[in-house]
């Protein structure tokens, strides 16, 4: 059986994956920020995962206002890096694992939601930032991912409360597959940030911190949150956060498991325009 160890959330800034690719991770400005995932790289290397289910956005990158899907599984067996701004990444390319994402889009589709199948796209900085967060820069990623890209970009976006119920879905399907997997979730994107408008810059920390507090203890309260909170407290962007909630869902304790145990908790201001925040949660083995 495949199991769901453990549950990643991070925030994606873009001009994190540059500060890296660039050497700029010790400049004063960066150095903070990356202090605060020392932790988190020694801890995916003694908890490393067969597979990773990263669930990120794609900013216009694989997909356009030509085609908005709501919900999309990767199910190719591998994923090329192209971002917008500063360009493709210098980063290995993702390999897939196309048996498991089959397995999951057959049980998550017959349990009702809508997914899109993918066999062939690129992944931009909302997936390859959490791995150089998670990872550094390894010649290879040292386990598989299967992208799962959400629409929170182009309204209408989906709500808190369906993301949660996905990710109890995508549990479901993970401990139904036939093979002995170590499967982790990850849910990436907000905290805080606004990229344009007149509120462009916006940063929220005492929303984010109490967001964190209701996704570690009581997650049926924060999938409670209807979107125009998120947008009117954590920015236009904060609406990533949605996604955090398809990870969570996907721990035991949702499913009346045992709690998580919080390896890690971090919060950092600024990163480029946007505030970070950072959870590792385990499911007790
Ligand atoms: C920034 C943050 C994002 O999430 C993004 O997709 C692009 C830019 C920023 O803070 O600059
Ligand atoms: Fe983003």
């Amino acid at each position: 059986m495949a199991r769901i160890t453990a549950s990643v959330y991070t925030s994606h800034v873009p001009a994190i994956g540059a500060a890296f690719d660039l050497g700029k991770d010790q400049d004063a400005y960066w150095q903070p920020l990356f202090a605060g995932y020392e932790y988190s790289k020694r801890w995916m290397g003694e908890n490393r995962p067969d597979v990773v289910f990263l669930v990120y956005n794609d900013h216009a990158t694989a997909f356009s206002l030509d085609m908005i899907p709501t919900f999309a599984i990767g199910t190719a067996a591998s994923y090329g890096i192209a971002d917008e701004g500063w360009g493709p990444r210098p980063v290995p390319q993702v390999e897939g694992h196309p048996e498991l994402a089959a397995h999951i889009a057959h049980s998550v589709i017959q349990e009702d939601f809508d997914l899109t199948i993918v066999n062939r796209m690129e992944v931009d900085h909302g997936l390859s930032v959490p791995l150089s967060l998670m990872c550094g820069q390894p010649q290879a990623w040292p386990f598989k991912v299967i992208p799962f890209a959400v629409n929170v970009v182009q309204y209408p976006v989906p709500s808190g409360r369906r993301c949660f119920e996905l990710g109890k879905a995508i549990r479901r399907a993970v401990e139904s597959f036939d093979g002995n997997l170590k499967v982790q979730i990850w849910g990436t994107g907000g905290m805080s940030h606004q990229l344009q408008g007149a509120r462009a810059g916006l940063i929220n920390r005492e929303w984010d911190n109490a967001f964190l507090d209701k996704l570690i203890a009581d997650p049926a309260a924060a999938a409670a949150i209807p979107h125009i909170d998120y947008v009117r407290e954590a920015g236009s962007e904060g609406i990533e956060l949605v996604m955090w909630l398809i990870a969570r869902g996907a721990m035991a304790d949702v499913a009346g498991g045992p709690a998580p145990i919080l390896q890690h908790r971090f919060y950092h201001v600024p990163a480029s325009n946007t505030a970070v925040g950072h959870l590792i949660m385990e499911n007790p083995a």
